[in-house]
C-alpha cells in the first residue's frame, strides 16, 4: 500500500481559495475576467476558487499534457483548446501546481500570441526548488518543498484526484 501523509487540510484549502478569491475580486474590480482551468488538475480547486470571486466572470478550460509518473517529461502538447476567444480579455489561468515551470512558461507564451488584455496565473501550489525554467505565478496558494503531492485534483497515474485534502505520496517499493 502507498502511504499518504496529509500536507494541506480541507480547511486550509478553503482558506487559500478565500484569500486568492478576494485578491482577484479586488484586482479585477469592474472587469469580467475569463478564468481558464488547466485540466485535469485544476479540479476541484477551480470549482472552490470561482465561488470566492465576487465578479461577473466566464470560465473555460484547456488541457495540456506534460507529465508522466513522478518525473516531468518536459514535453508539452495542447490537447484541448478554449471554447472562448481570449483576445482582449483579462485571462486568469488556474493550475494545480508549478514544478519545473515548463508547462506554464510554454502555455503562457502560446496564449500571449493571441493578444489577451492581460494574462495572470493562479497556482494552488508552487515547488520553486524544482524550477528548470524561469516562471513566476501571479497568485500562489502555498509554496511547498520538493515532494510529490496528490489529492484535490492532483494525481499519481490518474489516481487520488478525488481526495478532499492534499497529501504527500510515499510510494511502496514495488511501485517505484
Ligand atoms: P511542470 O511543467 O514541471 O511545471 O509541471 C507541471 C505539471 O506537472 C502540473 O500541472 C502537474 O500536473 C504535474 N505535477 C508536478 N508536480 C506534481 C506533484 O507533486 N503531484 C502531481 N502532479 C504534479
Ligand atoms: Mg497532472
Amino acid at each position: 500500500m502507498n502511504h499518504i501523509q496529509q500536507l494541506i487540510s480541507t480547511e486550509e484549502l478553503q482558506t487559500i481559495c478565500q484569500k486568492i478569491g478576494s485578491q482577484i475580486t479586488e484586482d479585477f474590480e469592474g472587469e469580467t475576467p475569463l478564468i481558464i482551468g488547466i485540466l485535469k488538475g485544476c479540479q476541484p480547486f477551480m470549482a472552490d476558487l470561482i465561488k470566492e470571486i465576487g465578479l461577473d466572470l466566464e470560465i473555460s478550460y484547456m488541457k495540456v499534457k506534460s507529465y508522466e509518473g513522478t518525473t516531468s517529461t518536459g514535453k508539452i502538447t495542447l490537447s484541448l483548446d478554449t471554447d472562448i476567444s481570449i483576445e482582449n480579455r483579462d485571462v486568469i489561468l488556474v493550475e494545480d501546481i508549478i514544478d519545473t515551470g515548463k508547462t506554464m512558461k510554454t502555455l503562457t507564451e502560446i496564449l500571449l500570441e493571441r493578444n489577451p488584455k492581460s494574462l495572470n496565473v493562479v497556482a494552488l501550489l508552487d515547488k520553486p526548488e524544482r524550477r528548470e525554467v524561469e516562471f513566476n505565478a501571479d497568485y500562489i496558494g502555498k509554496i511547498i518543498d520538493d515532494v510529490f503531492v496528490i489529492g484535490y485534483g492532483m494525481d499519481y497515474n490518474e489516481k487520488y484526484r478525488n481526495l478532499p485534502y492534499v497529501g504527500i505520496l510515499h510510494l511502496e517499493e514495488t511501485e517505484k
